[in-house]
């Protein structure tokens, strides 16, 4: 089954054709991410322009660097694109995201799903980074397995059983993961987006130099909580510069280990414990945050069995793990029934 898979839920608009939830044809993005490091965040009304400026101009390069546009029909002799493209599904992310976003992919899925008379099948934005990891990949990851789903906007633990049978372990209880990073790194004079930025000022830290707190590590269940591990560094940072200096570039390199180190802490944590009372067979790394090479190898060294994490381009938010996501739990609905929901979770 050939999708065509749409992603506009926050800053990106990403789209992709992909075969049988895993061969991956093409792949596309365009990102408003230059505007937004001006701004030291994403202002939702200008993601959404962009993205209404580029969605086609995205969904045209992957059809046709896919060859799904590829034969091409004569009229008045003049040589057209065909028209009608060789997919057989849209698949489009509904939520959770940013709504001015959202519409934009929603509506434009369905707009073509009527023009071309292709099913359309919604996928939750969430459950698109779990495939993420079947992409280009012969050996997926098998079940139960447990998915962090960790970006700027959730901090998510599932249980997975099979395809389609999700149980949501728990969540954080204020800031996602990401988005605590990316006001550290912003206090730190790191910009945006700051998760990459203070990965990257980590390398020349020290973890262990400032004692950062662990929220909720060693309570019961499986919540998460990062407003207490930023107040902790954002008072850190006023006792550092009380006398009205800046940061040297030593101190901000180890405010950032420490600071990754405990947010990771936490994350493994959680992650292995979920593991082992479920007795995981995998455990599968999703959204933005997953890119983190340190959280990566703490979670393969804790957890006795595969950490499963997906290619660089499929970490961030893109179409292929949508069209991934739709194969694999393929239920079309008529496209007059498909609403962009921003606040949906499970
Ligand atoms: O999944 P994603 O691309 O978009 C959302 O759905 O939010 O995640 C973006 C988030 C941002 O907060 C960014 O700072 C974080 O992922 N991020 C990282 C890394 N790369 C991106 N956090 C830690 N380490 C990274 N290497
Ligand atoms: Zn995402």
């Amino acid at each position: 089954m050939k999708i065509l898979g749409l992603e506009t839920s926050c800053d990106e608009t990403a789209a992709a054709v992909v075969i049988d939830g895993s061969k991956v044809l093409a792949n596309a993005l365009a990102s408003s991410l230059p505007l937004h490091a001006l701004t030291g965040g994403i202002i939702p009304e200008v993601a959404a322009r962009e993205q209404a400026k580029t969605i086609i101009p995205v969904i045209k390069e992957v059809l046709r660097s896919s060859k799904a546009l590829g034969a091409e029909a004569t009229k008045n002799g003049a040589q057209v694109e065909q028209l009608n493209p060789n997919i057989d599904a849209i698949a489009v992310v509904f939520g959770p995201g940013l709504i001015g976003s959202l519409l934009v992919g929603v509506e434009t899925a369905k707009a073509l799903a009527y023009v071309w008379n292709k099913p359309i099948v919604p996928v939750n934005h969430l459950i698109g980074h779990l495939y993420a990891t079947w992409l280009n990949n012969s050996s997926p990851p098998k079940f139960p397995l447990i998915a962090l789903l960790v970006s700027g906007g959730h901090t998510e633990l599932l249980l997975v059983s099979d395809h389609g049978k999700y149980k949501h372990l728990g969540g954080t209880k204020d800031d996602a993961a990401g988005e605590a990073f990316d006001k550290i790194s912003r206090l730190i004079g790191l910009g945006y987006p700051g998760g990459p930025a203070i990965e990257r000022s980590s390398v020349s830290g020290d973890s262990q130099k400032f004692n950062l707190p662990r929220p909720l590590s060693n309570s019961p269940g499986y919540d998460f909580s990062f407003s207490g591990l930023k107040t902790a560094a954002v008072n850190l940072v006023g006792k550092l510069t009380l006398s009205g200096r800046s940061l040297t570039t030593q101190e901000v390199a180890d405010l950032s280990a420490s600071y990754q180190e405990a947010t990771i802490d936490v994350l493994v944590t959680k992650t292995v414990k979920a593991a082992r009372s479920f007795q995981a067979k995998n455990v599968v790394l999703g959204g933005g945050v997953a890119a983190n090479k340190h959280l990566r190898e703490r979670m393969s060294a804790s957890f006795n069995g595969t950490v499963f994490y997906s290619e660089p381009a499929f970490s961030v938010d893109n179409g292929a793990m949508i069209a991934s996501a739709a194969c694999f739990n393929y239920k079309p609905i008529p496209w007059r029934k498909i609403k962009a929901d921003p606040a949906i979770l499970f």
